[in-house]
């Protein structure tokens, strides 16, 4: 999704720096180390938009997991775009925006993942207080929804296929999101001068239908 976002806002003309752990990053951050959040921005400088896609931690079943372990998600998920939003919005100006991502999960919690659902929301809920504390600079929230992205690059070829069939089947839209469809949400969200505090749901009609069994 962060890949898809440079691509279009580059086309656009933006210019654009991207940061994560892997080398071929323009900038290297880890969201779950507060030092390197702030090394990061004041590397970077002065920025109009942010998009944080990073979701680190291991999300597991309630009773399977030790308290430091479940931490491990809040942590990447929630800590991460709240590092992010306090060491970067000092150096972006009034019409500016920050755009974080949560998922369908914080609407129908998947069984198991009880940590996704609760940092998701308390990332919605970051974003909403966020709106008002750090306006006029703009804070808004994309919830994508089955995304043919690389985080699904852990499945073997058949069982990615199978997967897209699956959710092309049950979705209203009839297709697998595409990253692009996460780019051209972010890309609106950073353009429209209007939007603050909002969550945008791009998931072809996800929380509309019953979960994928
Ligand atoms: N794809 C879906 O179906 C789907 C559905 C619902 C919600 N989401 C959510 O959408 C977001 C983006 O998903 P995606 O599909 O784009 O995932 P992705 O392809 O796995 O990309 C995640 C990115 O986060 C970076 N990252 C991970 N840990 C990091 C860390 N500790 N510090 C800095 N960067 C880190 C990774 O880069 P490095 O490895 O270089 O650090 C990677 O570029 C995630 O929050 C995910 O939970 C995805």
């Amino acid at each position: 999704m962060g890949r898809a976002t440079i691509e279009l806002a580059k086309a656009q003309g933006f210019d654009v720096a991207s940061a994560g752990r892997r080398a071929g990053s323009d900038f290297h951050v880890d969201v779950t180390d507060a030092a390197s959040v702030r090394a990061l921005f004041e590397h970077v400088g002065e920025l109009d938009h942010l998009l944080v896609t990073a979701s680190p931690g291991t999300p597991g079943p309630l009773l399977e997991q030790e308290p430091e372990q479940a931490r491990t998600f809040l942590d990447g998920k929630f800590f991460g775009a709240w590092l992010c939003a306090c060491y970067a919005a000092p150096r972006m100006p009034a019409g500016g925006s920050i755009t974080f991502i949560t998922g369908v999960a914080v609407v129908r919690p998947p069984r198991g993942a009880a940590m996704v659902t609760a940092a998701f929301a308390a990332v919605e809920g970051l974003t909403r207080a966020l709106a008002l504390e750090l306006g006029p600079l703009r804070v808004n929230t994309i919830r994508p929804g089955y995304t043919d992205s690389e985080m699904w690059g852990g499945l073997s070829d058949a069982e990615r296929k199978d997967l897209r069939r699956r959710v092309a089947a049950a979705m209203p839209v009839g297709r697998m999101g595409q990253p692009e469809d996460i780019a051209h949400a972010a890309l609106f969200l950073m353009t429209n001068p209007q939007v603050t505090g909002a969550v945008l749901e791009v998931s072809g009609g996800e929380s509309l239908v019953e979960a994928l069994s």
